[in-house]
């Protein structure tokens, strides 16, 4: 089959650990026999440097037209504490979001065995941990307009909004992935305060009744924070907007025990994108110690999600399983051992994607 990937580095720790996912994309490439194309563009702040546009036209016109985008990582401390910055790194992933479409990030949180006792929450909490968060990605307050301050400078706003048909799209694919699962979506909102809730109850209540086979519960954000640590094996597909998928998918993302661990795929109308739910790591930028990990398992999803092909996933999720097993892994989730840096565990994870039978 022909791959036709376009790979948007970034900034930070981007370029490292996207080395190593394309590594391993074409070690799965070459043991499968497909056809791999791989263009690079700039996004983010290097973009920002080189050409003054965080997403720049001809970053988005690859992105087009390519079969999947491979994304690394976005921001940098130069405009962190700048609140007088024009342009923002992260303006590029909004921007691309929105061009492409891409209105669902899908965010599977599942436990590796060998990194249980890196987790804060207790090991009987979460052995059985294997959820998936979706979050609506092109709508809510993130795009919503107005947008701005006062005149004056003392006022400042945003706007959440929401349609029907925005709604209706996440959370019907949510309903399709539990139908694959363990058959329960939990709707996320703050239906008892905002107007924007009260429709996606409303929207939602009408989708459940299409999917009787799905158990569906409500829940008010503040009460999923809560239960997503002190009982997070009772969640099987979540569904929320953009704010809340933000902050609920952070805080999901450490009961795994590392950060460093969960890839995402943001699906929607047009190309999608494969990125680790990380951020740029800045301090770590150029050391090779950070963990690939997570962009190499966002290859994964790539290979199932965009083009179709299960085994060559599996063969890279196995892969991944095998290097921690090993204890070849980077110095966040080194357990008291050697730590290795991040080409030594692409390396490996290679040599294991080419020798496996
Ligand atoms: C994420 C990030 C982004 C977001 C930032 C970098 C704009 O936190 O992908 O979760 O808020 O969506
Ligand atoms: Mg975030």
């Amino acid at each position: 089959m022909k791959l036709n990937i376009a790979v948007l580095p970034g900034d930070g720790i981007g370029p490292e650990i996207i080395e190593q996912a394309l590594h391993a994309t074409e070690a799965v490439s070459n043991k499968f026999g497909h056809e791999l194309t791989c263009n690079h563009a700039l996004v983010g702040a290097v973009a920002i440097d080189a050409v003054g546009n965080p997403y720049p036209d001809a970053t988005h016109a690859l992105c087009m037209e390519s079969d999947a985008v491979l994304f690394g990582a976005i921001g940098s401390p130069k405009y962190d504490n700048d609140p007088s910055a024009k342009v923002r790194p992260e303006q590029g992933l909004l921007a691309m979001r929105k061009k492409l479409e891409l209105y669902a990030n899908i965010r599977p949180v599942t436990v590796f065995s060998s990194l249980i006792d890196k987790s804060p929450l207790k090991p009987e909490l979460i052995g059985n941990v294997d959820f998936m968060c979706i979050r609506e990605l092109t709508g809510g307050l993130y795009f919503g307009r107005p947008q701005g301050r006062s005149e004056d400078g003392t006022t400042a706003y945003d706007t959440c909004v929401y349609t029907v048909e925005e709604i209706d799209r996440i959370v019907r694919l949510a309903y399709e992935y539990a139908i694959k699962r363990r058959k329960k979506v939990t709707i996320v909102d703050k239906a008892n305060v905002l107007c924007t809730s009260r429709l996606w109850r409303q929207v939602a209540q009408g989708i459940a009744k299409e999917f009787p086979q799905v158990e569906t519960e409500y829940m008010f954000v503040d009460n999923a924070a809560m239960q997503l640590i002190q009982w997070p094996e009772r969640f099987d597909v979540i569904v929320t907007e953009n704010m809340f998928g933000d902050i609920l998918t952070d805080e999901a993302s450490v009961i795994t025990g590392s950060l460093g661990m969960l890839p995402s795929a943001s699906v929607g109308v047009h190309t999608s994108v494969f990125e680790p739910i990380h951020g740029s790591y800045p301090q770590a930028a150029g050391k090779n110690i950070a963990n690939p990990l997570a962009t190499i398992l966002s290859a994964a999803l790539m290979f199932e999600y965009a083009f179709g092909l299960k085994t060559e996933g599996a063969l890279i999720r196995k892969a991944v399983d095998a290097s921690m097993d090993a204890g070849v892994v980077t110095e966040d989730i080194a357990r008291g051992g050697k730590a290795y840096t991040t080409s030594d565990v692409g390396k490996w994870i290679v040599d294991y994607i080419l020798n496996e039978k």
